[in-house]
């Protein structure tokens, strides 16, 4: 009897040791190798990001996947919205990045931290044709409709001033170009890449694309992420490797066409 007994206590001691073994190592795997990282976007900037029935793609899409794949991390992209989005990744609790076309900016650095830069871009002005409008100082007295919270946005109010009446914004790009279509607007601005996939999709709408270089610069997109994170340096060497891949010429190609100049990029 009392040997039955102590045999029972050895048992359920060694099954308590091993349950609490398991609890341990699914703990330390799941902030490990198995982690899934949440990625947040604004899929409405084709051909960057945009939705496909329920599926996102784009090129920042398979540019990211190309970067967990090199990584070999876990992650999820969910579509959020752009001022969600920005305002999500600041706060760090739900999305550990933001992928959307973000441009790296001082002021952004504040609030994010940014990966290296992945994509080289510039803001670009898309008229009627025929129109009076030749560059951005032009868009004085004018209704430019463009996303608010965006490098668009803060050119725009830089160059017409803060109180202009102006500049229609829109909580995405998407409404901008059909403020556009429906006459509310005489110019769209937003990223060349957007414009010229839109001029591309429209050529019946008779609109142009105009670059000026005076007023709007080269930016660079980054990965967004919330202060202090990890990931950041994680993700840094991947995207050097992409860079410098055959497959970054791959997914330019298939999603903006021709080759990207990797001057700046590969600096
Ligand atoms: N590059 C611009 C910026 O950072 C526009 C990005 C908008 N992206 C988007 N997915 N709507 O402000």
């Amino acid at each position: 009897m009392r040997k039955a007994g102590l045999a029972v206590l050895i048992a359920s001691l060694a099954l308590v040791l091993v349950l609490s073994g398991c609890g341990k190592k699914n703990e330390d795997s799941g902030s490990g190798s198995d982690k899934v990282y949440r990625i947040a976007s604004d899929a409405t900037y084709p051909p960057m990001e945009n939705m496909d029935k329920d599926e996102i793609v784009g090129f920042d899409i398979d540019f990211l996947k190309a970067v967990m794949d090199e990584a070999g991390l876990k992650y999820e992209v969910k579509n959020v919205g752009w001022d969600a989005l920005l305002e999500s990744v600041k706060q760090g609790t739900e999305y550990d990045a933001g992928i959307s076309a973000i441009t790296i900016t001082e002021e952004r650095k504040q609030s994010y931290d940014f990966s290296v830069p992945y994509f080289e871009s510039t803001n670009m002005i898309m008229v009627k044709e025929g129109s009076d409008i030749k560059s951005a100082k032009d868009l004085q007295g004018k209704k430019i409709a463009l996303q608010s919270g965006t490098t668009a946005d803060e050119l725009m109010t830089d160059i017409l001033g803060k109180d202009s009446k102006g500049i229609k914004r829109f909580e995405s790009n998407a409404l901008a170009f059909m403020e556009m279509d429906s006459g509310g607007a005489d110019a769209v601005v937003a990223d060349i890449a957007v414009i010229q996939e839109y001029l591309k999709n429209n050529a019946d709408k008779k609109y142009t694309g105009i670059l000026d270089r005076d007023s709007f610069t080269s930016e660079y997109y980054g990965i967004a992420f919330p202060k202090g994170s990890e990931l950041a340096e994680k993700l840094n060497p991947a995207i050097k490797k992409v860079l410098e891949s055959d497959k970054y010429k791959e997914i330019y190609g298939k999603w903006i066409g021709g080759d990207p100049d990797m001057t700046a990029l590969l600096e």
